[in-house]
């Protein structure tokens, strides 16, 4: 059996900036640091990081005192409000890649534009964009929920969704109106890690995709993985591996989403690597491994 590890796994920038202002944080002060909502979606990164002293809070109602991490994904403007109110420290961990989609949507509305965000309602960060203009963007998750009321019309991006989508979307208004004003406010890595694991699953039997089950990166990667015909599996720890899975199997391709840390990518290749005891063959294509 084969494996094929994708070239950018690991951390992204954003989460590794997240989670180095928490623990600096952590380091300078003997007060209570606290995450509102888990800092990123991997539940294992989260307990790590509750035993480092940085506690994740399901709610602004259980934090007292001292300092409030804001995570990668950024937060409704109401919560920031709410936060000073208490007088709680604020600090500020957004990426800056969501911030440039928040200051996007709002530079369309102050323009006035009818502005869509092309995201997951329920999202975080889609949370955090239709908090920065006061609700007067509206989300959308494809060109079916897609009503045009005016002539002018403005569009970003949830960082994590595809190129396609934004697209089919672009093209999909540009035919009906008169001015249309786009940002591609995808972040970067999501783009390369998306293009990586299509290549990926097309020379790939099964695909292995590494991350929190809430990470909305990591579940793209899956079903693009899955679009791309390789039989799939989500998974956010090694011990999720079952050896079933690999009968008859000539190559496997591992990816990860971007809240994925190294050790857990390592731990499930160690678990690839011990099957290989079991009479299947594992050669790790080295060539395929920047990380
Ligand atoms: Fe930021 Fe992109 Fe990571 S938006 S948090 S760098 S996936």
């Amino acid at each position: 059996m084969e494996i094929k590890l994708a070239r950018n796994m690991g951390f992204c920038f954003g989460v590794k900036r997240a989670i180095g202002i928490a623990r600096q944080i952590r380091k300078e002060t003997e007060e209570k640091v606290w995450t509102l909502g888990h800092i990123i979606h991997n539940p294992q990164v989260v307990k790590r990081l509750e035993k480092e002293g940085i506690i994740a809070a399901e709610d602004l109602a259980q934090i007292d005192s001292g300092y409030v991490i804001i995570r990668s994904h950024g937060v409704h403007p109401r919560i920031l409000k709410k936060i000073r109110e208490k007088n709680l420290k604020e600090v500020d961990a957004t990426c800056p890649l969501v911030k440039k989609a928040q200051e996007k949507a709002k530079q369309l509305v102050s323009e006035g534009y009818e502005t869509f965000v092309i995201g997951e309602k329920e999202h975080p960060e889609v949370i955090s964009i239709v908090g920065e203009t006061d609700g007067l963007i509206r989300v959308i998750d494809s060109v079916r929920n897609l009503k045009i009321n005016n002539s002018k019309i403005g569009l970003v991006v949830q960082t994590t969704q595809s190129q396609e989508i934004l697209q089919e979307v672009a093209a999909f208004i540009l035919p009906k109106i008169l001015e249309f004003k786009v940002f591609n406010t995808i972040c970067d890595v999501t783009s390369k890690r998306q293009r990586e694991v299509k290549k990926l699953a097309k020379k790939s039997d099964i695909m292995i995709v590494v991350g929190g089950k809430r990470s909305a990166n990591t579940s793209r990667l899956a079903g693009i993985a899955k679009a791309e015909g390789a039989h799939t599996y989500h998974i956010e720890k090694a011990d999720a591996i079952k050896e079933e899975w690999f009968t008859d199997v000539e190559r496997v391709g591992v990816a990860s989403g971007a809240s994925t840390p190294d050790w857990i990518i390592n731990e499930v290749v160690n678990k690839l690597k011990k099957i290989d005891k079991n009479e299947v063959n594992i050669d790790i294509n080295k060539e395929e491994i920047t990380t």
